[in-house]
């Protein structure tokens, strides 16, 4: 069967009516250290636990019918951890790229990566090309990794690249616009997030989408990454639903 034709199964309990879910959730998994803390293990110990929970929402979103989800899997700052920590890290990532992507392709399922993925090490880079090239035909669910992400860093790439437009001539100052600065981020081609997830209690938005999360509905849970699954996810959704956005006008029923 083409890609276009593969069947949507919604097998989740789904109390959120499908107009009201966001189409682009974001996430910033937090947690895991504490996680594994608590229960006296190594910290890469909570990141393995963190990894099954990334495996349960991007299945969860896809039988949701989300359009993306974007996780903030590793961030600018990231780097200035210990070194074995930082290559765990890496590992995990590659490991998860290796396991996953059959059943990603089953579930059509497409990746995509944001930040500067040329800090990675080569064998990380090469897994994740190989990763967006077998899924790149798939049109369901879009997950896209943030990795070696800054939202600042990513605002500064842009800048560079319109200040080379305008020195080419290829850019006039007068045409830029919010729409030609969106063009030039790494989400270019990514729609901005509804719904901005956020575990650990912590209220931060900690240099992640911090261009594209100016509308996105806020939501904290104390939950710790790896115990966020399926019913966390869904009572995030429940919260995004009730929520009344207004993009700085009013509410229809206050106009
Ligand atoms: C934050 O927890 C989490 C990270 C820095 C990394 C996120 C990585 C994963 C969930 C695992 C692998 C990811 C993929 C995509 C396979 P923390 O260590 O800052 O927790 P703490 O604040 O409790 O110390």
């Amino acid at each position: 069967m083409p890609a276009a034709q593969k069947p949507f199964s919604c097998n989740v309990d789904v109390t959120t009516p499908a107009a009201n879910l966001p189409r682009h959730v974001a996430i910033i998994m937090d947690g895991n250290g504490r996680w594994a803390n608590q229960r006296g293990l190594p910290r890469l110990e909570g990141h393995r636990a963190g990894a099954e929970s990334v495996r349960a929402i991007v299945r969860a979103c896809g039988e949701l019918g989300i359009g993306y989800l974007t996780l903030y899997a590793f961030s600018s700052e990231n780097w200035s951890r210990p070194k074995a920590e930082v290559s765990a890290l890496m590992h995990l990532l590659e490991f998860y790229l290796q396991r996953e992507v059959a059943e990603l392709d089953k579930s059509n399922v497409r990746l995509a990566a944001i930040g500067r993925i040329h800090e990675l090490p080569e064998s990380a880079q090469r897994q994740l090309q190989k990763g967006i090239e077998a899924l790149r035909k798939n049109n369901g669910l879009t997950l896209v990794l943030a990795l070696s992400y800054g939202g600042r860093a990513e605002i500064v790439d842009a800048v560079r690249s319109i200040a080379r437009d305008v020195k080419t001539g290829a850019l006039d100052i007068a045409d830029i616009n919010e729409d030609s600065i969106s063009q030039r981020l790494y989400t270019r081609d990514i729609p901005d997030p509804d719904l901005l997830v956020r575990t650990s209690g912590e209220m931060r938005v900690s240099n992640f989408l911090l261009w594209q999360v100016s509308y996105a509905e806020i939501h904290v849970t104390d939950t710790l990454w790896p115990d966020f699954r399926k019913p966390q996810l869904l009572a995030a959704i429940d919260d995004y639903s009730k929520r009344q956005r207004r993009f700085g006008g009013v509410a229809p029923n206050e106009a």
